[in-house]
This record gives structure tokens, C-alpha cells and sequence, in this order.
């Protein structure tokens, strides 16, 4: 097998068989194929696509190209929920702990954050003593006591994406659906879970603008996992406006608790029993109707609170921040984001609200860069509301105040303010199975 000739197969549009992409794939990791040439490869793909069997092949091959993950080790049925990335997006932390409560399991790899968006693993670790780099033993451990456990991704799971992620980085082919799809559940087939939900965000914060290209990269994630043999869901959730009120490593764990206790946002709150009701539904729990009222219980009860405090207990953390949030260490400085006119906000660029908390401190600028755990936005107005010119619409939180400028001049850029109300848009936009896509709006 050449790869200058499976370039060639793809560049005129027919598909690879499972044998050529394996070949691939296993010789592109193991160096022997060059950068420049899995670079046409991908240029290829995404002019031309590829079949449904073509996508399935590529994936197994990435998933297979580090460690699979076995949970065999882990009681009953474990499902994972994975969010392709947004701005306040704290859903897991609330998520997690409402399946674990209603009896299904939750042995969760998480991502830091990328970009403008913000990883669950960052958030957990603004718990001062939290660890989320545990070993199999001691994570299957938690999972069995606790029924959920939180850490970061193993430095072995699916290489082949890394490579090839870092490669489309610089090649103008991320936003390749079949791509994104690939590499997105070549790691959730390596993590070992029964049932997969995907979250697929869509809006100006998330890496799908629109509802159409939302829903066919979720048609596709759907149709790899089921092919795969794990039963699969998406739901198209919203991520025009930042999700809750808070951005921000420990000011989203706060967010959450609050959430936990029944005091959250009502977006939030809603989106995340419409993510747990279908996790639980996954994990054959009964209907969705019954899955969603089961997780209204857990949330409503305290159940789901305890597992999340059982949960940071295991994991080495202060649980008395997660009992008392207003013991979490705060930000030095805060600084109040004004109205510069009377009218409704019209809008919010979601990336640029995550920017502007990245650019307090709360996001990375390099790989290298420190978070400041405690930086970020509270939101007090967002789209839909009224505001009068010189009310304060935020207040940026950091340890230096020579930061707030800038921020600030970016999330006012965010902000559109006009005389009309618009239309309130809806949080959950469609449901994706292995059969059908019901249109939720
Ligand atoms: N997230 C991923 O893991 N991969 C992509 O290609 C895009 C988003």
C-alpha cells in the first residue's frame, strides 16, 4: 500500500476500505508517513467528504491507536456526555452528579480549556486539594463508591487525534464536519462507556454557527457511535449566549453548586435536566418522560448535591467550599461593566464574552500560561433583557487591575444594545438518534 495512491483514491473522491485506513493511520503515528502528505489527505476529505463506512473506519483506527479504555471494572451502566465546547458551559459538574444519584454510572475523561471555551478539568481544579489525574485502580475505585468521578484525559487515549488535531490546526481542515466527528468520537469509542450523549452546541460561542451544520455533525457522531456498537444521542442545546451567569473556573463550581441546591439559572438548570434525562434514558432507566422526572428528584432531594460533595471527598478536595461556596478563595479586584445605552440587549457574542474572561485570567494565552482560577465575568444582563444606559450589566473579576480594560472593551464589543426585543431563541433545539431528528422548536 502507497499513500500517494490513497491520496489520489480520496482527491477523486472514492472511498477508503478499513484495511487502507488502518494503514493509515497506524503509519502516520508510527512516523512513516510524512506531514505533508496527511495533509493533502485531509485537504482531500475536506473537499470530498467521506462515506458513512469510510467515517466509522477512521475513527475505530484513531480510537485504536492508543489505549481502550476497559470499565469492565466498573458496576453497572456507564454513560458519557460529551460537550463540543462553549463559553459558561458547567454542565457536567451538575450533570454527573444527577445520574449518579438516580443509580447510573459516570467515569468521565474531561478536557481543559481550549480557546474561548473553558474544560471541566480547570474548573474542578480551582477546589483547593482536588486531583484529576488519578490511576485506573484508584479512579474505578471512586467510580464503584461514588458512582461518578471527574479527571483528565490519559496521555494514551487515541494519539492519533493529537497528531492529526495539531496538524489540521495549521492546515485550514478543522472545520471539516466529517473531521471533527472523527476525532471527536475516536476518543469517546477509547473511553470505554456503554452509552454516549452528545452535546452539540451551536451559536456564536460554539464551533458550529448555525443549526443546520450543528445537526449534521451530530448526525454523523450518531451514526459512528451506534456503528460502533454504543447507543447514541445528541441534542442541538443552544450557545449563542453564555450558558448561566458565570464565567470563570471557580465562579462556574459556585454556579454549579447553587445549580445543585435548586438556585441556579433557570437556562442552565432546565438545559442540564434535558442532558441528564437522556443520559438516564441511555442507561435504560425508563422513559424519557420518567428519566427527566427522576432527575428533577435527584436536583429537588439534595441527592445529586451529595454526590457531587462524595465525589470532591474522594478526589482529595475541600469540601467545605462545596458546603459554603462563599469560603472559595475570590478574585482581589472587581469591576462593574455598564450600560452604555437604555434598550434591550439584542445580542451577545458568546466567543467574545469567553475571550474577555480568558483575558482576566481565566483562560490559557499559551499551553504554558497559569490560570488564575478565581478570574472570570458575572453576568448580570443578557440578551432579551432591558437595561438602562449606566446600570451595571457585569462585573469583571481579577487579580490584577491593570487587565480590566482591555476585557472590559471586548465584552462591550459582545454586547449589542437596540430598541426591539428579540426573540427569545430556544435552549434545546433538536434531538438526534440513530432514526430520527426531532425538531424541539
Ligand atoms: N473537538 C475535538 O475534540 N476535535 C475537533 O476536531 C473539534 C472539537
Amino acid at each position: 500500500m502507497r499513500m500517494y495512491d490513497l491520496i489520489m483514491k480520496k482527491r477523486n473522491g472514492a472511498a477508503l476500505t478499513a484495511e487502507e485506513m488502518q494503514y493509515m493511520i497506524t503509519e502516520y503515528v508510527a512516523g512513516r508517513i510524512p506531514d505533508y502528505q496527511m495533509s493533502a489527505f485531509l485537504m482531500a476529505v475536506y473537499f470530498k467528504g467521506m462515506s458513512e463506512e469510510e467515517t466509522l473506519a477512521m475513527t475505530q483506527a484513531v480510537a485504536h491507536s492508543g489505549d481502550m479504555v476497559d470499565l469492565s471494572g466498573i458496576e453497572g451502566s456507564k454513560i458519557d456526555k460529551h460537550s463540543t465546547g462553549g463559553v459558561g458551559d458547567k454542565t457536567t459538574l451538575i450533570i454527573a452528579p444527577i445520574v449518579a444519584a438516580c443509580g447510573a454510572k459516570v467515569a468521565k475523561m474531561s478536557g481543559r480549556g481550549l480557546g474561548h471555551t473553558g474544560g471541566t478539568v480547570d474548573k474542578l481544579e480551582s477546589i483547593p486539594g482536588m486531583h484529576t489525574s488519578l490511576d485506573e485502580k484508584k479512579f474505578f475505585e471512586i467510580v464503584n463508591q461514588t458512582g461518578l468521578c471527574v479527571i483528565g484525559q490519559s496521555g494514551n487515549l487515541a494519539p492519533a487525534d493529537k497528531k492529526l488535531y495539531a496538524l489540521r490546526d495549521v492546515t485550514a481542515t478543522v472545520d471539516s464536519i466529517p473531521l471533527i466527528a472523527v476525532s471527536i468520537m475516536s476518543k469517546k469509542l477509547a473511553a470505554g462507556n456503554d452509552g454516549i450523549l452528545l452535546d452539540v452546541k451551536t451559536g456564536s460561542g460554539a464551533f458550529m454557527k448555525t443549526v443546520e451544520d450543528s445537526i449534521a455533525l451530530a448526525k454523523e457522531m450518531v451514526s459512528i457511535g451506534e456503528n460502533a456498537g454504543k447507543k447514541t444521542v445528541a441534542l442541538i442545546t443552544d450557545m449563542d449566549i453564555p450558558l448561566g451567569h458565570n464565567i470563570g473556573n471557580s465562579l462556574e463550581i459556585i454556579e454549579a453548586v447553587e445549580t445543585l441546591k435548586g438556585k441556579g439559572p433557570s437556562d442552565l438548570t432546565e438545559v442540564c435536566l434535558q442532558l441528564a434525562a437522556n443520559m438516564l434514558f441511555l442507561a435504560h432507566k425508563g422513559s424519557l418522560k420518567e428519566c427527566r422526572n427522576m432527575a428533577q428528584h435527584a436536583l429537588d432531594s439534595g441527592k445529586a448535591l451529595e454526590r457531587l460533595i462524595a465525589m470532591v471527598e474522594a478526589q482529595g478536595g475541600d469540601v467545605s467550599v462545596i458546603r459554603d461556596t462563599g469560603k472559595f478563595p475570590r478574585a482581589p479586584f472587581a469591576h462593574p461593566v455598564f450600560a452604555k445605552k437604555t434598550g434591550y440587549i439584542t445580542s451577545m457574542n458568546a466567543e467574545s464574552c469567553g475571550i474577555a474572561s480568558a483575558m482576566l485570567g481565566a483562560g490559557r494565552e499559551t499551553k504554558e500560561s497559569q490560570l488564575d482560577y478565581a478570574a472570570g465575568i458575572i453576568i448580570n444582563s443578557k440578551t432579551g433583557d432591558y437595561v438602562k444606559e449606566g446600570q451595571i450589566i457585569a462585573t469583571l473579576h481579577a487579580s490584577d487591575e491593570s487587565l480590566f480594560a482591555a476585557a472590559e472593551k471586548r465584552y462591550l464589543e459582545a454586547i449589542q444594545i437596540g430598541d426591539e426585543k428579540p426573540e427569545e431563541k430556544p435552549l434545546v433545539y433538536a434531538r438526534v438518534t440513530k432514526e430520527d431528528v426531532e425538531k424541539l422548536f
